[in-house]
């Protein structure tokens, strides 16, 4: 009785320990852990089958079970800790970072030169406290003519023709028109940098498109004086294509009065880019500003003529034909 018993319990290690051995999930080691060593273990049914044994086997057989017990509780430790760490080893070999693979090609973009001309722009106005405000493309005639100073008959409208929508509004021909949106809104002192596209029924060719690009400017406050329209667009230019000499030209624009065209000394010829003047009074009362109280300045510019000039772009068209072999030598 004893000695079959005996036999059984040692039978059991050597079985539990050979299959805790080959446990392969941790899932697995807890089936047997329950198998060998829960409450209705098998160890545990060996051992309810003592009671029938002598006072004096009973201790000797208690100690064999006691170290069959612990030998499958360490068969259990010892198989948790190997397959504990080997998950980890798993674990860290699919999180390392092989810095020899080859990276992920991710072609790098450009700023357009449109785009980059009108950055700087905003950057430099905004550096001088302006801020940046934008206006619909599709405006009324009076947004972008009559409150310009300029009424239905005007002969200023001869050279922006534009493209007129059914219901009677019109795609802008220049930016001017934000000048009116934001005056409506604000009150003076206001300095604000208004950049967006505009259209014109032009013929398109190498100087020419119907759709293009402007930045207005304008001023207004007690007590400007043409001494800062100069000293304004004198800076910018300069801070734009560098220290060149630049000239005011006498001009005429509805909206400015005196009005006049700066000419840039560029590579050793005189050359127009942008168009500005004093605020015409009609305009200040177009938005509710007493003129006698408020003066200021404007000026716009085309954006693609910036950028023409400075990259010496040949024809406007390169602007917005998207080729990668015109745009990657920016
Ligand atoms: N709006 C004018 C144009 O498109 C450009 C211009 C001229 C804007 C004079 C101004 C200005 O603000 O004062 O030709």
């Amino acid at each position: 009785m004893t000695s079959n018993l005996e036999n059984q319990l040692l039978a059991l290690r050597q079985e539990g320990e050979t299959a805790i051995a080959s446990a392969d999930t941790l899932e697995r080691l807890e089936e047997l852990r329950v198998n060998y060593l829960g409450k209705k273990g098998q160890l545990g049914a060996l051992l309810r089958s003592m009671g029938q044994m002598s006072a004096e086997e009973r201790p000797k057989i208690g100690a064999i079970a006691n170290t069959v017990k612990e030998a499958i509780q360490n068969s259990l430790d010892q198989q948790r800790t190997a397959l504990e760490s080997a998950q980890i080893q798993v674990q860290l070999e699919a999180e390392t970072i092989d810095v020899t693979m080859p990276g992920i090609y991710r072609p790098q973009g450009r700023i357009h030169p449109l785009n980059g001309i009108i950055d700087q722009t905003l950057d430099i106005f905004v550096g001088m406290g302006y801020t940046v405000a934008q206006g619909s493309e599709m405006e009324t005639d009076y947004y972008n003519f009559e409150a310009l100073n300029t009424p239905p008959d005007h002969p200023a409208r001869d050279m922006q023709d534009t493209f007129y929508l059914p219901d009677g509004n019109l795609l802008r021909t220049h930016t001017s028109s934000v000048q009116i949106r934001y005056m409506e809104k604000e009150e003076p002192p206001i300095r604000v940098v208004a950049p967006g596209r505009v259209y014109r029924r032009d013929d398109v060719d190498a100087t020419h498109s119907a759709v293009f690009h402007q930045i207005e400017l304008l001023a207004i406050d007690e007590g400007l004086t043409f001494t800062d329209l100069k000293g304004t667009v004198k800076i910018f230019l300069q801070s734009i294509f560098g220290d060149l000499p630049i000239r005011f030209r006498a001009s005429y624009f509805p909206f400015t009065e005196p009005s006049a065209e700066v000419d840039l000394q560029w590579k050793g010829r005189w050359l127009e880019v942008m168009g500005c003047g004093m605020v015409d009074p009609n305009v200040l009362k177009s938005v509710g500003y007493d003129p006698e109280v408020y003066s200021g300045f404007a000026a716009g510019f085309g954006v693609e003529r910036f950028a023409m000039v400075l990259h010496q772009i040949d024809d406007i068209r390169r602007l917005y034909n998207s080729d990668l072999r015109f745009l990657q030598q920016f």
